[in-house]
């Protein structure tokens, strides 16, 4: 069995003050271990400072993007090695964000990958269709690539310290979440193509989160799917009660 994730990804929110504000009174509501992995991923200006408050908490953190370079003349980049040491243990690679915004490509998001594994984090790597890739039946298409060239050959040993993300981007702030159905379909499919190049106990380890518009009101129907492990959260997460409520979605 997979342990589910829990993870939060803030984005552009939180100065370092309103971080401290939500990384304690998270702290307090979890004083019991939950159930699944939680993970926060608060802007770079904020992980160290979280990273002191919530340590000895079963809380994990994660940066939102790292630069593919282990270190040099890359004004404004972070390095794996500088988010390691600020106390994170995943990063988030490949966030559709990043890929339209910032003209991020499979090809360098796989290099990330790699930097990322090499400095000791675990990555999260998002990947999903447009709306127009999945009208057009492309939606499969799409995922396989992001997919095959985002691992691009990595070894099962890697594999097994990555995890997926998968986040339609019609779904990302939209309000518009996948059904449960529509996630499974495609979680299962990530699943089989996991299967079909790592094997299939590589497969059933791997955690495959669906992100997009996830709500304390949807979740519970999304993590019921026998390939939803997890859930990568961002509107919702921003509200400490919220996403205290993500967390325990089993008692909702
Ligand atoms: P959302 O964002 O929950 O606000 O749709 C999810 C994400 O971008 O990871």
């Amino acid at each position: 069995m997979v342990r589910p994730v829990i993870a939060g990804n803030w984005k552009m929110n939180k100065t370092v003050a309103e971080a401290i504000d939500f990384a304690s009174r998270l702290r307090n509501a979890l004083a019991a271990p939950p159930e699944p992995e939680v993970i926060i991923a608060p802007p770079f200006t904020a992980l160290h400072t979280v990273a002191e408050l919530l340590r000895g908490s079963p809380v994990c953190l994660a940066a939102q993007n790292l630069h593919e370079s282990e270190k040099g003349a890359f004004t404004g980049e972070i390095s794996g090695e500088m988010i390691r040491e600020a106390g994170c243990a995943y990063v988030i690679i490949g966030h559709s964000e990043r890929r339209t915004l910032f003209g991020e490509g499979d090809e360098r998001i796989h290099r990330k990958l790699r930097t990322a594994l090499s400095a000791g984090l675990k990555p999260i790597l998002c990947i999903g269709e447009t709306l127009q890739e999945r009208e057009e039946g492309r939606m499969q298409n799409v995922v396989e690539r992001q997919l095959k060239e985002g691992l691009n050959n990595l070894t099962a040993g890697d594999i097994s310290r990555v995890l997926v993300a998968y986040e339609p981007v019609w779904a990302i702030g939209t309000g518009r979440t996948a059904t449960p159905a529509q996630a499974e379909e495609v979680h299962r499919l990530i699943r089989e193509w996991i299967a079909g190049r790592y094997g299939s106990e590589q497969a059933a380890e791997i955690s495959i989160l669906y992100g997009g518009s996830v709500t304390p009101k949807n979740i519970v129907d999304l993590m019921r799917q026998p390939d939803i492990n997890g859930a990568l959260v961002g509107g919702a997460s921003l509200d400490v009660a919220s996403f205290v409520q993500l967390v325990g979605y089993q008692t909702i």
